[in-house]
């Protein structure tokens, strides 16, 4: 049963019906709010029944505050109080979070036989009462609005979907897949600023491998970029960089995401590209990009034209670099750009997919035209560019089970439910912490696993994905259960 997350989740069960042991095997403790548990704050104990409108006072105060900010939120009380009810769901409803009832189906007599057992059980009477309200509040929750999920009891805890079982694979064309660039790709954009580089490059390709990674991409950029990290952080140059992957690993498909067009001629790019292809046996790839960050192109004395004329400067360089690709030596003469001779060798050893990174409408357009293949977020709004390029790539007369439709995705990954809400205290800066946790996805890895697989069911062959927080080898061996998400 997966719930909605973030979500309210109110709980709907007599005495002795499970409902703390539901709720304490799968949040944290920070995420229940239970009036049981409150009156042992303000009052003597969990059973100090003076302490009962103080304890509720409170809780509503912990249910709003935190439905205010969009944090999951379960609510541990009988739940048959209709007015509290409404309460909460109007709360969920302007956070914009699901609101989610669940109710413990445990008989009667499993109630009764447990609250016997207890140290101070409830009344019979009070807890045949209860039994009843909460039959009654059964029957009305969904008129109420709620998403109901009822709970029998001993049911067994389902296993979590197998990463990729669920998910129907697409069909691709063969070539497509021998070429390898398919499934989870790791983006490396932060690096040791101590120590040895290349011993961290060969460990951190060693981990990708152990992990079953498609492959390692880095960033281009010639400074690190506000995003990621501070100005000083290193960002080692990524072509000869991708020469060190390449000796370090034997599997790995290597290139970046994305090399602007206004950082080196076309075919020097194209020069860099074939090499790396030559010492891997055929596992570059190069994603090419029109380039944004106007300060490192000032720092090292670069130009940065307009956009139009980086769009420009974008397709010129595909095609220069096509053009050096090609078989042979002859004189080229295309539509933006004429070669006296194409002798560059060595050649790329196979397929050299060219992924266009950018999510404007004329760069979809130039990876729909010249490119192997797009690159845009894994958010909503990224997977509608997907579905637009890949239309156009049909438009075009292309096949689309030949290119590459791949995101790039900013998972935030942790061990388990607690290790993920430190880790999103630990990054979140100045965020919200459920804005952060929702833009990075955060959850486990058999979490994102699932939810990979979802892109893939959506036409993405390729996920780029930088981890938030991403530093030695263990976090990259922690990420083995997303590899198989694409099949
Ligand atoms: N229990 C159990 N098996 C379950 C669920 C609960 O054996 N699947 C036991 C718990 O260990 C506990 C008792 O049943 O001893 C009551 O469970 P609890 O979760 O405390 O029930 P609540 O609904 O929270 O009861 P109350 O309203 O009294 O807090
Ligand atoms: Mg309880």
């Amino acid at each position: 049963m997966l719930l909605p997350d973030p979500a309210l989740v109110v709980l709907v069960g007599a005495s002795g019906s499970g409902k703390s042991t539901w709720a304490s095997s799968r949040y944290r403790p920070a995420e229940v709010v239970s009036s049981d548990l409150l009156r042992g704050v303000v009052g003597s104990g969990e059973h100090d029944l003076d302490a009962t409108v103080d304890a509720f006072a409170l809780l509503e105060q912990v249910v709003s505050a935190r439905v205010g900010r969009g944090l999951t939120t379960v609510v541990d009380t009988l739940g048959t109080d209709v007015v509290r009810r409404r309460r909460w769901l109007a709360a969920a409803r302007t956070a914009g979070l699901p609101a989610v009832a669940v109710v413990l189906e445990t008989p009667a007599a499993v109630c009764r036989s447990r609250n016997a057992a207890r140290e101070r059980p409830v009344p019979a009477r009070v807890l045949t009462s209860q039994l009843a309200s909460v039959a009654a509040t059964a029957d009305l929750l969904e008129a109420e609005g709620w998403q109901v999920v009822r709970v029998t009891p001993d049911e067994p805890t389902p296993d979590p979907p197998e990463p990729g079982g669920t998910a129907r694979r697409p069909e691709f064309a063969d070539p497509l897949i021998r070429s390898g660039l398919h499934g989870v790709v790791l983006q490396l954009s932060r690096f040791p600023a101590d120590g040895d580089l290349l011993a961290w490059l060969r460990d951190m390709a060693a981990a990708a491998e152990e992990a079953g990674l498609a492959g390692i991409a880095l960033m281009d950029h010639l400074i690190q970029i506000p995003q990621v990290g501070r100005a000083w952080d290193p960002i080692p140059e990524p072509w000869v960089t991708l020469g060190a992957l390449a000796a370090s690993s034997t599997r790995l498909q290597l290139g970046t995401l994305v090399t602007p067009v206004t950082f080196r001629a076309p075919g020097i790019t194209a020069k860099a590209a074939a090499t790396l292809s030559a010492l891997t046996g055929g596992r570059a790839f190069v994603g090419v990009g029109a380039g944004w960050w106007e300060r490192e192109h000032a720092a090292y004395a670069l130009g940065f034209p307009s956009a139009r004329a980086r769009l420009d400067a974008l397709e010129q360089s595909i095609e220069t670099m096509r053009a050096l690709w090609a078989p042979g030596t002859k004189p080229y003469a295309g539509q933006r750009v004429s070669l006296p001779e194409t002798t560059s060798y060595p050649r790329p050893v196979g397929d050299l997919p060219l992924i266009v990174g950018g999510g404007g409408d004329r760069t979809l357009r130039i990876a729909a035209r010249l490119g192997d293949g797009c690159n845009v977020p894994s958010d909503e709004v990224g997977l509608a560019k997907v579905e637009r390029y890949l239309a156009m790539v049909r438009e075009g007369g292309r096949d689309p089970s030949t290119v590459h439709a791949t995101v790039l995705d900013l998972p935030l990954v942790g061990r388990d439910r607690d290790d993920v809400w430190s880790r999103v205290e630990r990054h979140r800066g100045r965020a919200p912490a459920a804005t952060f946790a929702a833009r990075h996805h955060a959850g486990t890895a058999t979490e994102h696993a699932v939810r990979l697989a979802g892109l893939a069911e959506r036409g993405v062959t390729t996920a780029f994905i930088a981890p938030v927080g991403l530093d030695v080898p263990d976090d990259v061996l922690a990420l083995a259960p997303l590899a198989t998400a694409f099949g």
